[in-house]
Formats: structure tokens, C-alpha cells, sequence
């Protein structure tokens, strides 16, 4: 079984993804110090806005679940290049670009210095640490030598550290307990473990030739579309995602469709889901059994980020492993580099 042949893994992951993956909790030990090692001394603000895009603006989406029911400002992820009219000088925008030098998150950062919003940068270097550097913007300098998605731990960690140094929430004491959670997790999902103890494995070959297509809810959602973004550009196959309560009034009727048997649906579960989703999750899911195997992820640890970034784990981890049952080298993305090289010059 290939899975379980640390050496075949390595012939089709030449950039080493799974033993990146193996060490996030360290990265986010290491994101954890080095954030909050960051000066702030703005007024607390009245809304946040999270600009990026991509494997940048995932670590956005990720904060804004953990965060939104503990957090009295307005709380939004941005992807493009002008700001909302309602940026003002009351709004902290948090400009995350892994590289520094994606257009789109350099025309936020030129808009919300022209809007006179408070700032902060986050990113491994390029022309938005420049840019930063030059207008005294508060910066999180990360690590470099990722591929941004899988700087997931040191974006998604900074962006949370800058939300607890506005004084509007704590952060890092569950961050330190999730890092805990997350290195006995990974006895379970990495490359040593084999196929019959290790659910990534697993999912990777339940998924075979269909689409997977994750299912979150609540605190999942970033979650499930993190890990749809993870298929794509890990195991580079189409990959859906949708959360409940929603798509219980529009997906749904898809089943109906023979066409649907091409998918694979993945419900995230939590044992402490509420009655009212455990229902619905439970009434769609014999829906849709009635016309695809489905597969469920449930979250582990005892607090809403544990839970939230345990299955993201999971999924990363199935993500990687579907690419090497596709013989797939999990790191490049060419199609990306194509975009963004085919637009530089592009003028407006
Ligand atoms: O996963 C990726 O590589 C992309 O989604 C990038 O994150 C995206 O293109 C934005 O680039 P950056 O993260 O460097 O701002």
C-alpha cells in the first residue's frame, strides 16, 4: 500500500509537503512567539476587516469563526482590491499576503492607507513589508519558505495575535491548548501511522475518483472551505464545499440528480453539536446517502478552536495523501503562478 511506504510517499512529494503538515504544531509554536513580539497601541476598533486572498485570507475566514461570538466589532475577510465604502478610521485592516506581493491585497493596503484606517501587516516579506516598513504600519514579519497555504499556521496564529493586542478578545491561552491537541492528533494522521489507524488515510482512499465536497456548519465553515481549497490545490481535483443550515434549502435538491453520484459528501460532525443542526445534518445526510457513500469528520478536543482545527488537520492531511494515490506531487500549483505571471504589467 503506497500510503503506508514512507519511501514510495517520498518518490510523488518531492517538496516534502506531509512532513510539513507533520510539523504544524511547531509552526505554530514558533507563529505564537513571534506575533506577539508585535507593538500595537491603536483605540480598540469598531470593525475589522481581514484582506487577502487564497491560502492568505483562509487564516481570516479561520479567525473570524473562532472569534465572532466573543468579539464586539463587526468582523469581515475581504478578498479584492478597494475597500468597502465602510472602512474608516474606526476600522483596523489587517492586510495578510503570504508572499507581500499579491496585487489584490496591495491595492486594500494603498486603499485603507488613503481611508485612513488603522493597519497592520501581515506577511513573509515582498513589497507589502516594504510598503509597511516605509509608512511605519505595524508588521508580523513570518517565516518564509512555505507555499502560503501551508503557512496556515503562521497567518491564521498573527492575524489572532493582532486581534488580542486591540484589547477586544484573548487569544493565545487557546491557542496554546489547540497546539497541544493538534501534536496528539498528528500521532494518528502522519505518514507512520498506517492506512487502518489513520483516518486521513482513509478518507483519501474512500474519496477514489469522486469529488469530495465538504459539508461544515457554525464554526466549521472556513473550515470546510479550507479543506475544499486543500483538495484542490494539494490533490489538484475539483472539490466543492457548502454549510448547513443553507444548503438545506438549495443543494439539496441536487441529489435528486443522477449526476450527483460523481460527488462524495463529507459531513463535519461535533458530539456537541446542537439538537437543531444534529437533526438537519441527520435528515440530509439519509437525503443523500440514498444516492452517494458519504463520509463523516468528527471534531476532536474540548474548545471551539481544538475542534475547529482538528478537522482542518484531518482534511489537510486527506488532501496530501489523495495526491499520492493520484502520483501527484502535492506542493506546485502552476496554474496560480501562470495567473499571476500573465498579469504583471497588466495596468488599469
Ligand atoms: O495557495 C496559494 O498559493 C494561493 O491561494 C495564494 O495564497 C494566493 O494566490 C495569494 O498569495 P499570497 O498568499 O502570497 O498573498
Amino acid at each position: 500500500m503506497i500510503l503506508d511506504s514512507k519511501a514510495e510517499i517520498a518518490k510523488i512529494d518531492k517538496s516534502n509537503a506531509c512532513g510539513v503538515l507533520e510539523a504544524l504544531p511547531e509552526d505554530c509554536e514558533k507563529a505564537l512567539r513571534n506575533a506577539d513580539e508585535l507593538k500595537l497601541s491603536y483605540k480598540k476598533p469598531k470593525r475589522i476587516l481581514i484582506a487577502g486572498m487564497g491560502g492568505s485570507a483562509i487564516g481570516g475566514d479561520l479567525a473570524r469563526d473562532w472569534l465572532k461570538d466573543r468579539i464586539s466589532a463587526q468582523i469581515e475577510v475581504y478578498r479584492g482590491y478597494e475597500l468597502p465604502r465602510y472602512a474608516d478610521a474606526d476600522t483596523l485592516v489587517i492586510l495578510a499576503s503570504y508572499s507581500g506581493n499579491t496585487e489584490e491585497t496591495i491595492g486594500a493596503y494603498e486603499d485603507a492607507k488613503k481611508k485612513n484606517c488603522m493597519m497592520a501587516v501581515v506577511t513573509s516579506g515582498g513589497e507589502l513589508a516594504k510598503m509597511a516598513l516605509k509608512d511605519n504600519v505595524p508588521l508580523v514579519l513570518i517565516a518564509k519558505g512555505f507555499m502560503p497555504r501551508f503557512a496556515i499556521s503562521h497567518l491564521f496564529i498573527s492575524i489572532a495575535v493582532v486581534l488580542e493586542k486591540t484589547g477586544l478578545i484573548k487569544a493565545k491561552e487557546e491557542i496554546s491548548s489547540t497546539i497541544l491537541a493538534l501534536k496528539s492528533l498528528r500521532e494518528e494522521l502522519k505518514r507512520d501511522t498506517p492506512v487502518g489507524m489513520n483516518e486521513a488515510k482513509q478518507l483519501a482512499m474512500r474519496i477514489g475518483e469522486r469529488i469530495p465536497t465538504i459539508y461544515g456548519f457554525g464554526p466549521f465553515k472556513a473550515v470546510a472551505k479550507r479543506i475544499k481549497t486543500q483538495f484542490n490545490e494539494n490533490a489538484k481535483v475539483p472539490a466543492k464545499w457548502e454549510f448547513f443550515p443553507e444548503l438545506t434549502h438549495n443543494e439539496i435538491v441536487c441529489y435528486e440528480s443522477e449526476l450527483s453520484k460523481l460527488l462524495f459528501p463529507i459531513f463535519i460532525r461535533d458530539k456537541a453539536e446542537s439538537n437543531k443542526y444534529s437533526a438537519r445534518i441527520n435528515i440530509a445526510k439519509e437525503i443523500i446517502s440514498e444516492k452517494c457513500e458519504t463520509a463523516e469528520i468528527y471534531a476532536r478536543g474540548d474548545t471551539k478552536l481544538a475542534k475547529m482545527l482538528s478537522v482542518m488537520y484531518i482534511g489537510d492531511f486527506a488532501s496530501v495523501y489523495i495526491a499520492i494515490l493520484r502520483k501527484t506531487d502535492p506542493t506546485p500549483i502552476k496554474e496560480i503562478e501562470r495567473i499571476k505571471n500573465a498579469l504583471k504589467g497588466v495596468k488599469d
